[in-house]
């Protein structure tokens, strides 16, 4: 793609954490701006006036009163569990032993998997997300589709290979050693190829033997660069049989770190009921964490403590849960965010809200060197928001007198109407039929 694509709107970006540098020094809005777009990259902002001036032989996208932000990235996500999402009734354990194992037991078949990856990623990108890190299943197959489908549409995701050996069903348990075996096989096939990244994978340690887990710590050990997901401390009887599964463990983080498994680039799920001696742990590693609240509030496992945590400064992002989240939207899990912290005494600023979805989650993702921003270099992953969605959103949006107040009625009542164009690599890809 040689040549400069214009796309112009109000834009909103960040030049700090607003969490640490507070919203006016962070936040910048510019009401008629734009993004100049060249060979998949952002090459520069500015006003829409300077822009034009700048650029007189672009091809320019107006969007009008559209606002232009960094494609959502949801840190952490299982697309095989799409097809089951809304699933009623059940907290975390039952839940995934009704209705989870059964369905990831169909991604043994290859066409199952391909048609579920291309059904996943069309409602990201209607919902305005560019990147997901998700868990795939036990099956290779289901990360091959994923990553299919993914490289097939240019879009920069991550994921990898559900491990688990003990306390699942026949036919979605692995071993240790085809559980090293198969992640390893898929690194090196997908890891770095175009916008591809592994990340090595054991589900939590309920499902796990130590002898995976550290199976999992040596192929984490080989492969630095990559990241590591799984889930920590999401429901209080998960606490209890983590720790019942590990007698020897200090708490449920000490079952991942006595096997290699803590550490800069982990990536831990929910992080809800925490003991001090973890959060000191996880802050002195510089692990993440991810909130995921669609899931927490609909698995009834808790209230995520944004306020204390993010005091404390934790690397902290945000994510759906898909299917365990209710939701594939970002900003219905603003929203839900935005719920949480107030049912814990805290109201998160839309711009809280906003960088958590966009900046906190690639920090998360230690990415933000390359998405989750307006900026030059930054790869152009962007959304477009029509903020004016509905007639609900648009009588109350109409009569702000700031961005945020403009803004917060689509965080709080938005949803795939509000996603007007997706761009991700430098290609609209949202609606599909502007696509260039
Ligand atoms: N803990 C272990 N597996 C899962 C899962 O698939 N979803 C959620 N929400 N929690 C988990
Ligand atoms: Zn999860």
């Amino acid at each position: 793609m040689a040549d400069t694509t214009l796309l112009l709107g109000q834009t909103l970006s960040f030049r700090a954490d607003p969490f640490a540098a507070g919203v006016a020094e962070s936040a910048v809005h510019v009401r008629h701006g734009g993004v100049a777009l060249r060979d998949g990259l952002i090459q520069e902002t500015g006003t829409a006036d300077e822009l034009r001036a700048r650029h007189p032989g672009a091809t320019v996208r107006d969007y009008g009163d559209g606002l232009i932000t960094a494609g959502f990235i949801d840190a952490h996500a299982h697309f095989p569990q799409t097809a089951m999402i809304a699933s009623w009734g059940k907290r975390l354990i039952d839940w995934l032993n009704t209705y989870t194992f059964p369905e990831e037991m169909r991604f043994a078949d290859a066409t199952y998997a391909a048609e579920i990856a291309a059904r996943y990623f069309d409602l990201v990108l209607a919902n305005g997300t560019t990147t997901v890190c998700s868990f795939c299943t036990i099956h290779p197959e289901s990360v091959d589709a994923y990553f299919s489908e993914a490289q097939a549409r240019g879009l920069r995701m991550l994921g990898g290979k559900t491990c688990m050996d003990r306390n699942a069903p026949e036919g979605l348990r692995d071993t240790p050693q085809s559980a090293y075996d198969d992640s390893k096989a898929l690194l090196e096939k997908w890891h770095g190829a175009g916008r591809l990244s592994y990340v090595i994978t054991p589900r939590f340690s309920p499902t796990s033997t130590p002898e995976q887990l550290a199976a999992m710590g040596a192929l984490w050990a080989e492969h630095p660069d990559c990241l590591m997901q799984t889930h920590l401390s999401e429901q209080v009887d998960e606490v209890a049989w983590a720790r019942s599964l590990f007698p020897e463990a200090r708490d449920y983080l000490d079952t991942y770190e006595c096997h290699g498994l803590l550490g800069a680039g982990a990536v831990f799920g929910h992080a809800i009921h925490l003991e001090p001696r973890e959060r000191a742990r996880l802050k002195e590693a510089d692990a993440s964490l991810v909130h995921c609240p669609t899931s927490n509030t609909f698995i009834g496992s808790g209230l995520f403590d944004m306020d204390g945590l993010m005091r404390e400064g934790q690397r902290i992002g945000l994510a759906t849960d898909t299917g365990g989240g209710s939701s594939f939207s970002m900003l219905r899990t603003m929203a839900a965010a935005y719920e949480v912290a107030q049912l814990r005494g805290r109201a998160l600023h839309p711009a809280e809200l906003y960088w958590l979805a966009t900046q906190g989650a690639a920090r998360a993702l230690r990415l933000d060197h390359r998405i989750g921003n307006l900026a030059p270099g930054i790869e152009a992953d962007l959304v477009v928001l029509d903020l004016a969605s509905t007639p609900a959103i648009a009588q109350r949006s109409t009569r702000a007198n700031d961005i945020w107040e403009a803004l917060f009625p689509t965080i709080m009542m938005g949803d795939d109407r509000a996603v007007s164009a997706v761009w991700a690599g430098g290609r609209c890809v949202q609606p599909a039929a502007s696509a260039g």
